[in-house]
């Protein structure tokens, strides 16, 4: 296979079994799919069906009871916990659609944290936090507090987090979920114009048949299987 046609993540018969009160509770039956690089991806169902399962998967969040999950064609089942948490801290970045910010820190100082274990001296921290900030376009709004910012903005900061450690793949649960329909649609303008002008994929969840044509692939899972 061309090298540049080779998907960034791949699920291989991909199973997630939990067991709950001594019963088995099927996540994901077999999901098998190709993410290619550099796209929007979407993925829908009905609640329950398995997506924020499969986009945990993807992000190294969770290890699937039976498959395979490769990242450019590695698969992070032979990886220690240790090379896991590495690249997961420097490949992957994830919005979350509650926000999950520091209330009482700045939207700066939340999008500079994931940095703060990295070697990166003060400078690099601040040029590249002032860098995303201007992403998501809050560059002037940095010294506010998070719980000063209406939803659409705190969901903002949490993309200039999630971008700050230059990933590779961003996971986004219902990043729209918690926010009016107008800004969801400025969320998905942002995903949108994140992936063709920044070399990143991102794979979001969302129930709004509105949102869908943001995508560049749409995949549907129902019932822990991927129906199209
Ligand atoms: N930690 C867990 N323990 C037991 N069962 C779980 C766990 N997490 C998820 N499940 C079950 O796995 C199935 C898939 O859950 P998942 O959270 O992936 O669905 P979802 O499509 O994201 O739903 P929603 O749209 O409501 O967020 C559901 O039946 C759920 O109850
Ligand atoms: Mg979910």
């Amino acid at each position: 296979m061309d090298a540049g046609n080779e998907p960034i993540v791949e699920l291989r018969g991909v199973e997630r079994t939990y067991h709950v009160d001594g019963k088995d509770v099927h996540a994901l039956r077999g999901v098998s799919i190709k993410i290619p690089e550099n796209k929007l991806i979407i993925l829908k169902g009905p609640s329950g069906s398995g997506k924020t399962t499969v986009l945990n998967i993807m992000g190294g969040l969770d290890q699937p009871t039976k498959g395979e999950m490769l990242f450019k064609g590695r698969d992070l089942g032979k990886f220690s916990d240790r090379q896991l948490t590495l690249w997961r801290r420097q490949q992957v970045g994830f919005v979350f659609q509650t926000f999950a910010l520091i209330q009482t820190l700045s939207a700066f100082e939340n999008v500079e944290l994931p940095m703060r274990i990295t070697r990166k001296s003060w400078k690099e921290r601040q040029a590249r936090t002032l860098e995303c900030l201007d992403i998501v376009g809050l560059r002037k709004r940095g010294t506010h507090r998070t719980f000063e910012m209406s939803g659409g903005e705190q969901q903002r900061v949490g993309i200039a987090r999630a971008l700050v450690n230059k990933p590779a793949l961003i996971m986004a649960d219902e990043p729209t979920g918690e926010v009016d329909f107008r800004t969801g649609i400025q969320i998905m303008q942002l995903f949108r114009t994140m992936v063709d002008e920044g070399g990143i994929t991102i794979c979001l969840t969302t129930h709004d048949p509105a949102f869908m044509e943001y995508g560049d692939l749409v995949f549907e899972i129902q019932d822990g299987e991927i129906i199209r």
